[in-house]
């Protein structure tokens, strides 16, 4: 937690993303049933997802991603600085988000709108959550992985527990309109899984089309996209306004490189008490990583 951290309704917030306003304005929005929403915890690949979908809806031209920034394309519902923007969207809206289920707009639910949920080993969340903090300076800067590990494990970080997070969402799993995909699965199989996503939208593809999206879905193709590789963030103490590059090494099982033997085996404790009612293939990390 930070200074510029608030609690919503028991959840870290962050200052520099949403305010009380925004969020009670994403609780109260009414959602149409072309919307397509992308739910995620943050640093799960949430905007990856954003660009295989505006690319998608796009036809596999580039020329939007490489044209506009990220969050135009695809507002968070529930930012300070660009849900407006959905107010003025024609449909099919594009919209992204990080709330908890329990913080989503009340009108989803009797809606048809379509959400992708993704999902990633939560020990590269962790990961990438780390190191972006530190570059955002979003977390103190004297605390150190361990801290910012046992702080994540009992939810006090920034949109609150994982494991609350990920339970709460996949009770939606087996609804109408709604997809899983893991961050493993897009690194393991990425055309593949593009399909799975056209299909999902009921957006066929043909193969040109297909092939250049799935092209400029690619880690090097975002990291060059300076449309793509940015996160927008508006300092709420001075108002300034910053863009920090969004891709940083895009790889399954960069955790390795920084949990100790110990660290992984407490987490490991934490995530079996927690998630063992679910089932365990819901979660492909294990097996792909
Ligand atoms: P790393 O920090 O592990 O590199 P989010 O968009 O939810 O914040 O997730 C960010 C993570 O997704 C970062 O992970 C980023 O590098 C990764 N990412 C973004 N685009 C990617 C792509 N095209 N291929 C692989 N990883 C990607």
């Amino acid at each position: 937690m930070t200074d510029s951290t608030f609690l919503f309704k028991g959840i870290p917030m962050q200052a520099d993303f949403v305010s009380v306003e925004s969020l009670l304005f994403a609780q109260n929005f009414l959602v149409k049933d072309d919307d397509v929403i992308i739910v995620s915890y943050p640093r799960s690949g949430t905007h990856w997802m954003i660009e295989i979908v505006s690319l998608i809806v796009s036809k596999g031209n580039p020329t939007w991603v490489q044209t506009v920034k990220n969050y135009a394309r695809c507002p968070g519902l529930d930012s300070k600085d660009w849900q407006k923007l959905l107010l003025d969207q024609d449909g099919p809206r594009l919209m992204a988000t990080h709330l908890p289920i329990q913080l989503f707009p009340k009108s989803y639910f009797t809606s048809k709108a379509k959400i992708i949920y993704v999902i990633r080993n939560p020990k590269d969340v962790i990961t990438s959550g780390y190191y972006i903090g530190k570059h955002l300076s979003l977390l103190n800067n004297q605390q150190t992985f361990g801290e910012y590990l046992h702080a994540f494990i009992q939810g006090d970080v920034t949109w609150g527990s994982w494991f609350d997070h990920t339970i709460g969402w996949l009770t939606r799993r087996d609804t109408a309109n709604f997809l899983l995909m893991s961050y493993e699965e897009l690194q393991r199989d990425l055309r593949g899984n593009m399909q799975k996503v056209c299909q999902f939208l009921g957006k066929p593809l043909s193969p040109e089309q297909f092939d250049s999206a799935v092209q400029h879905s690619s880690f090097s193709a975002m990291k060059e996209n300076a449309m793509s590789n940015s996160i927008m963030l508006r300092n709420p103490e001075d108002d300034t306004v910053h863009n920090i590059p969004l891709l940083r090494k895009g790889t399954c099982g960069d955790w390795k490189n920084v949990f100790t033997v110990a660290q992984s085996e407490a987490f490991d404790t934490v995530y079996q008490e927690k998630i063992s009612r679910l089932d365990p293939g819901l979660f492909p990390w294990s097996e792909y990583c």
